[in-house]
This record gives C-alpha cells, sequence and structure tokens, in this order.
C-alpha cells in the first residue's frame, strides 16, 4: 500500500464545481486583485475567527512581517519566538529589522516555553511571537500574562492552527495581532500562496492595508509599504475552502484519535501531547522516537514500505547555519527540547481524506518497527 503524505488530488476533488464558480466569476468581471471576491473572503474570515479585520495577504511570511511593522518592531529591538518553528517566523523578524531572540519549548507539547520567554525578556523586547506549532495552540493566558507585566506586544503565528482553540480563550483573542498562511498544504490552503492578518485594533488594520498596498490608500500617493495582496481567484478558492474547514479539521482529529489509540502501546515513541480543553487540529500528527538514533532508521523504514512520512523541523532555528545572524546571540538559555524535537520528529501522513485502511497500515508498520527496534 502507499500513503502520501498529503493527497491534494483527493482534497480538492469534492469542491471542484465550487473553485471552477469562483474563478469564472474573476474571468467574466474582470476583477483580479483586490476585487469582491477578497473583500467577501476577508469578512468571512474575520467572522469565522471572531476577529474584528481581517487583511488578505500575499502569503504568511508577510503576515508576520507586516503586522511586526505595523507595531513598530524594527532595527534595535528584540522579538521572543520559538526556536523550533518553521524558519520563516525568525526569517520575518529578521525582515523586520528586528532580533529574533529564540526560546525552548515545552517537551511534551513542543510549544513555546513560556518560562523560557520571561527569561529571555530584555530592555530591547519589544514583543513575543509564539507559533501555534503542528496545530495546536501555544499556552496564551501564560503569554498574554507575561507580555502585560513587561508592556510588550503580542503577535500570534497561527500559519499551521486554523480552527484551534485553547482552554478558555481562542486563537487572536490574547494578541494584538494573528497571522495566517494560506499556502497549498495547509488546513486551509489555498492553489498556490497566500495569508492574511487578523486584528482586533483598528491602528493596526489601517497601516497593514497600507503596507501591503506599497503604502498607498489613494491612487498615486505612497507613503512606504510592499506589494502583498492576495488574488481575487486565491479568495475565491479559500471562501470555499472555509465552509468545510471545521468539518475537515474534525475528520483530522478523528484520524489522529486513531493513530494514538492504534501506537499508544509503542515503546520506543512518544506521541502528540493534547493539552486538556485545547482543541488541537492536527496540521501534522508528529511522533517523536525516544531515542534520536531512532528517528533516521523509522522513517526509513516507513519510506521503503510506501509511506510517505516527513520532519518537520529537523534543523531548530537556531542551528541554521546559512543563515546571516549577525552579531551577538541568537538563542537564549538552553534549546535543549526544541534541538531535541528537531533531532526525534517524524510527521505521519495527515489529511482529511486519509481512509482508516491506510491510517491502520501506517500503524502496523509502525508497531512493527517498533518490536524489532534496538
Ligand atoms: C509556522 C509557520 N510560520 C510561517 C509560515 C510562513 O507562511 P508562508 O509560507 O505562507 O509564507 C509557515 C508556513 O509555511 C509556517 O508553517
Amino acid at each position: 500500500m502507499k500513503v502520501p503524505f498529503v493527497d491534494l488530488v483527493a482534497w480538492a476533488k469534492p469542491s471542484r464545481e465550487e473553485y471552477l464558480a469562483a474563478f469564472a466569476q474573476v474571468i467574466d468581471t474582470g476583477a483580479f486583485v483586490g476585487g469582491p471576491q477578497v473583500a467577501s473572503f476577508e469578512g468571512a474570515f474575520a467572522k469565522f475567527c471572531g476577529a474584528q479585520h481581517a487583511i488578505a495577504l500575499n502569503n504568511g511570511t508577510d503576515a508576520l512581517l507586516l503586522a511586526l511593522r505595523a507595531l513598530g518592531a524594527g532595527p534595535g529591538d528584540e522579538v521572543i519566538t520559538a526556536a523550533n518553528s518553521f524558519f520563516a517566523t525568525a526569517e520575518a523578524i529578521s525582515h523586520a529589522g528586528a532580533k529574533p531572540v529564540l526560546v525552548d519549548v515545552d517537551p511534551r507539547t513542543a510549544l513555546i516555553d513560556p518560562r523560557a520567554v520571561e527569561r529571555a525578556i530584555s530592555p530591547r523586547t519589544k514583543a513575543i511571537l509564539p507559533v501555534h506549532l503542528y496545530g495546536q495552540c501555544a499556552d496564551m493566558k501564560a503569554i498574554r500574562k507575561i507580555a502585560d507585566a513587561h508592556k510588550l506586544r503580542v503577535i500570534e503565528d497561527n500559519a499551521q492552527a486554523v480552527d484551534a482553540a485553547g482552554d478558555g480563550f481562542a486563537i487572536g483573542e490574547l494578541s494584538d495581532a494573528m497571522s495566517m498562511s494560506f499556502i497549498i498544504q495547509k488546513n486551509l490552503g489555498t492553489f498556490g500562496d497566500g495569508g492574511a492578518l487578523l486584528t482586533n485594533n483598528p491602528d493596526i488594520d489601517a497601516s497593514v492595508r497600507r503596507l501591503r498596498n506599497h503604502g498607498s490608500t489613494k491612487r498615486n500617493v505612497h507613503s512606504y509599504g510592499f506589494n502583498s495582496r492576495l488574488d481575487d481567484l486565491h479568495a475565491g478558492v479559500l471562501s470555499a475552502k472555509l465552509k468545510h474547514i471545521h468539518t475537515w479539521n474534525d475528520q483530522r482529529i478523528q484520524w489522529a484519535a486513531r493513530y494514538t489509540a492504534g501506537l499508544n502501546g509503542a515503546a520506543n515513541i512518544d506521541l502528540p501531547y493534547v493539552r486538556p480543553g485545547y482543541r488541537h487540529v492536527f496540521h501534522l500528527y508528529v511522533v517523536e522516537t525516544k531515542n534520536p538514533a531512532h528517528r533516521d532508521q523509522l522513517l526509513d523504514f516507513l519510506v521503503r514500505n510506501g509511506i510517505d512520512a516527513k520532519t518537520h523541523y529537523s534543523i531548530a532555528i537556531h542551528k541554521q547555519d546559512g543563515y546571516p545572524w549577525g552579531k551577538g546571540a541568537r538563542i537564549v538559555g538552553p534549546a535543549g527540547n526544541a534541538e531535541r524535537n528537531a533531532a526525534s520528529c517524524i510527521s505521519l501522513p495527515m489529511y482529511p481524506e486519509l481512509t482508516a485502511a491506510e491510517v491502520d497500515y501506517v500503524v502496523a508498520k509502525v508497531l512493527e518497527w517498533d518490536k524489532a527496534a534496538k
């Protein structure tokens, strides 16, 4: 049996007619950029997230960059984030001219550790940027408390956790702004690149709207900004998908539960930990080998058996030596948990259209490896 990591064709099929109707609207009206489909998606997505404003953008990295710029984070400022995110999180901070300060994560959830955040605060700290990695949100109540005590701004990187929730709080509720990525394979993915920023703050909304369009709100008048607009084609796809996202995420949660039930007795791996009361939407189902030396063994075994498993992410951000970090520390305190996560993580296939037979096959192969592991 072959199990792809994500089956994008199966995922697109059920709503084919809705996507084609959105494309036809673009062709028939000539509204390609900044048209009615963008405005309609922004309204629907803001409502879905319980936010006052959604600004559609070109990608999730820009969403972080523009949020940082709107908050005035720049040269001389530090922004604290997790050492084990997708690289773009730190890159956006550097693009804003600020310094990424990378801290360790909780060993069970792989999410930013609020105690490590507190230890990393300096007089230069401007903001905290928690990442809702794999589909589970960070401990936003603790982060909010720290931010209030030190008068810091908070931006949530929510590229991976649309429709997730915390214990008594919604994503986006306890921060200044929240970024989204709609790149193809995300839970809410378009047919290319896309992103958005959500906020309840009208000043941030106005700034980011200007910044996404070369600093312009009026033809030929510019301050300063970027080109980061979402096309109407993508907005149409996203509006069609938004109607299904909660059901798709419920399906992911069911497959995750089936993986967890099947793999529960495995001696050599740790399974994903969901914090009580949280809705983890399983963008990724990530297991960790207890012994990091086992990771590549298990990965090879799965791939040889037709299972397209991957790693997210096998190099902690502060270990990316190709990046021009500049002078000064880029990491505060030990980041042993983030490094261990990088060395031992394996993402099993996860998408709504998986079948029970596919999940059971993956479980059987992991257990087969587990029994023989040395
Ligand atoms: C955690 C995280 N942050 C930021 C990004 C950047 O988003 P994009 O690829 O849309 O620029 C991604 C996704 O790719 C991500 O997973």
